[in-house]
């Protein structure tokens, strides 16, 4: 069975360390904006650039600077047999986005799961990971832009009778195993 599932929660959910997991277990891509973007910055190619300081200041990056981004990876070869999203869609304008591009490549997502976690763990386990964008400010800032921006995304698959909602803050594993049997 094809599977397509999108990752939200705000920023040290362990989105990115769930959306392994699965990716590894079904081989299927497993695609977050936030690791592309971070390339693009390593290899200071003109994307990363331009989306540096969005980035460190813990800003969303401009939506004309992803979209075509996320186009162009859906269309791939690997993700013709699903994919996992990580870190996109961001805002409700990506969703509607997402939503139309899936319509043109025939496809649609299974579910959107939503890890979730209470914003004092978060920024305690971001702290003790120590990406660029994990100092304190940066971290408060992007807890912030997620509830501006990226918690009403929850109401769209909401709204779709897609969302799943996971507690996040309990041992990896048994997130995992949530994650299972919340798709079963
Ligand atoms: P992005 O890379 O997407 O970062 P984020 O959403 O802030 O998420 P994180 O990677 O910090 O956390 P996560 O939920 O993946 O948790 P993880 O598994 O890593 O985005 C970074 C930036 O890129 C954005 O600020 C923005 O500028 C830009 N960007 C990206 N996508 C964009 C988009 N679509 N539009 C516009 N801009 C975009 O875990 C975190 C830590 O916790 C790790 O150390 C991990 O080991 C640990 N951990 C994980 N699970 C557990 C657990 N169950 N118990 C204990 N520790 C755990």
């Amino acid at each position: 069975m094809i599977k397509r599932l999108i990752f939200l929660g705000p920023p040290g959910a362990g989105k990115g360390t769930q959306a392994k997991v699965l990716a590894d277990q079904w081989q299927i891509p497993h695609i977050s904006t936030g690791d592309i973007l971070r390339q693009a910055t390593k290899d200071k190619t003109p994307l990363g650039q331009k989306v540096e300081s969005f980035m460190s200041g813990g800003e969303l990056v401009p939506d004309d600077l992803i979209l075509d981004l996320i186009r162009e990876r859906l269309q791939e070869e690997d993700a013709r047999k699903g994919w996992i999203l990580d870190g996109f869609p961001r805002n409700v304008h990506q969703a509607e986005f997402l939503e139309e591009l899936l319509a043109e490549l025939h496809q649609h997502a299974d579910y959107a799961i939503s890890l979730e976690a209470p914003d004092d763990v978060l920024v305690d386990r971001l702290l003790h990971r120590g990406r660029n964008d994990d100092a304190e400010a940066t971290v408060r800032r992007r807890l912030q832009v997620y509830q501006e921006q990226t918690a009403p995304v929850k109401a769209f698959y909401q709204q779709h009778n897609r969302l799943k909602v996971v507690n996040g803050d309990r041992p990896p594993e048994v997130v995992s195993g949530a994650i299972a049997q919340a798709i079963a």
